[in-house]
């Protein structure tokens, strides 16, 4: 048989996955490892799908999704200072198919794509997949922030595009006024295009600036992607959007009709209840552990940035003398407790720890974590 995509054969499956599956194979062990919430969907969100499927909703939906959710998108938007129309919007498989119908609409072979690292794993799979470059962009040794001067070096005539995440997976960060406006002058200059993954911005907990909203001069050149999946509780529905001004738009629906065609009719009601459901309950309860994260990881002297959204925090272990992978190796094994190494982000030297798990796990999970690291 002629081989298969080789780009794709050179990557390895999710190092989040990975270090999930050498916690399930020690028993008891408490996992802050997944981005995935411990509520459930909210009762009407989820009592909407029943009514859906009775009023016989089972048809194929309008590729880019029914009227009423692209309504209630743009309103949504709106609402948060970004001006979309209906017709500018497309309801995806979760922020995942948004982001990979977007790479794949903007690459040709060998362009690049700037990522500010430590990032989400899936935007350099995606790049990679579509036989496109992938170019890092180290924030480690910066706060988290892009700095200007070291973006621009990495602009290349290849150069197609950039991602911006904020708040951020995994450091819980959001950007800076000073990178926004770094990021856009860049992409204002050299003409790239700004993918927005806004999936955790209800999930901030403070006000923060974003990109499309300070810098609507780039309205043609940036697609903003969000999910009902995380500030929902909704991972498992499969439910996100784009958003982007209509010659991107154009091609970008080519590429999710050819690649989804659709979301099940039956869900799209029930994404309208979402928009009209306040997430500030889980968030209250996020930023209640944040708290709780902060101040125990501080105890067991962990050099932090203090997560401003999200439900993650990305302390460094530089100081325990023990690689990422190794320590997070150890700890699962020695204490029961697992986190994501800082090299499944693209930066070594710290771990991701995830809090959206239930208060009594993450109660036991640091406990047995300050127990670890007092015994090396
Ligand atoms: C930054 C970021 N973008 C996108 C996704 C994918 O979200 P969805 O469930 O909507 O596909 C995740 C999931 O963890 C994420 O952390």
């Amino acid at each position: 048989m002629r081989s298969t995509n080789s780009d794709l054969a050179r990557l390895a499956t999710s190092g989040i996955r990975r270090f999930t599956a050498l916690a399930n194979e020690v028993p008891g062990c408490v996992k802050l490892t997944l981005g995935e919430p411990e509520f459930e969907t909210p009762e009407p969100i989820r009592a909407a799908v029943s009514e859906s499927l009775a009023r016989g909703l089972t048809h194929y939906p309008p590729n880019n999704g029914r009227p009423e959710l692209l309504g209630a998108l743009s309103c949504h938007m709106a609402g948060q200072g970004l001006s979309y129309g209906p017709d500018e919007i497309i309801v995806t498989c979760g922020a995942t198919e948004a982001l990979a119908t977007t790479l794949a609409s903007l690459l040709d072979p060998g362009d690049e794509v700037i990522i500010p690292v430590p990032a989400f794993g899936l935007y350099e799979t995606l790049v990679r997949s579509f036989h496109g470059q992938v170019r890092f962009l180290d924030t480690s040794e910066n706060g988290f922030q892009v700095d200007s001067d070291a973006l621009k070096v990495l602009v290349t005539p290849h150069t197609k595009a950039l991602v911006l995440t904020s708040p951020n997976n995994p450091t819980g960060c959001v950007y800076s006024t000073e990178t926004l406006d770094a990021v856009a002058s860049v992409a204002a200059r050299e003409g790239l295009v700004v993918i927005c993954d806004d999936v955790y911005n209800q999930l901030a907990y403070d006000p923060f600036e974003r990109l499309a909203v300070r810098h609507p001069e780039l309205r043609e050149q940036l697609v903003v992607v969000d999910s009902f999946s995380k500030p929902w509780a909704m991972t498992g529905w499969r439910l996100g959007w784009l958003a982007c001004a209509p010659a991107l738009k154009a091609e970008i629906q080519k590429m999710h009709q050819y690649l989804v065609s659709s979301v099940p009719s039956f869900l799209q009601d029930a994404a309208v209840v979402a928009l009209a459901t306040d997430p500030a309950p889980m968030r209250e309860t996020y930023r209640r552990r944040r708290e709780i994260v902060c101040e125990r990881l501080g105890d067991m002297g962990l050099e932090l940035e203090r997560p401003a959204g999200a439900f993650y925090a990305f302390p460094s272990v530089s100081g325990t003398g023990l690689g990422s992978e190794e320590l997070c190796e150890r700890a699962i094994r020695e204490a029961g407790v697992a986190l994501v190494p800082g090299t499944c982000f693209g930066a070594e030297g710290f771990v991701r720890l995830s809090y959206c798990v239930s208060d009594d796990d993450l109660a036991r999970g640091l406990d047995r974590l300050g127990g670890f690291l007092a015994s090396l």
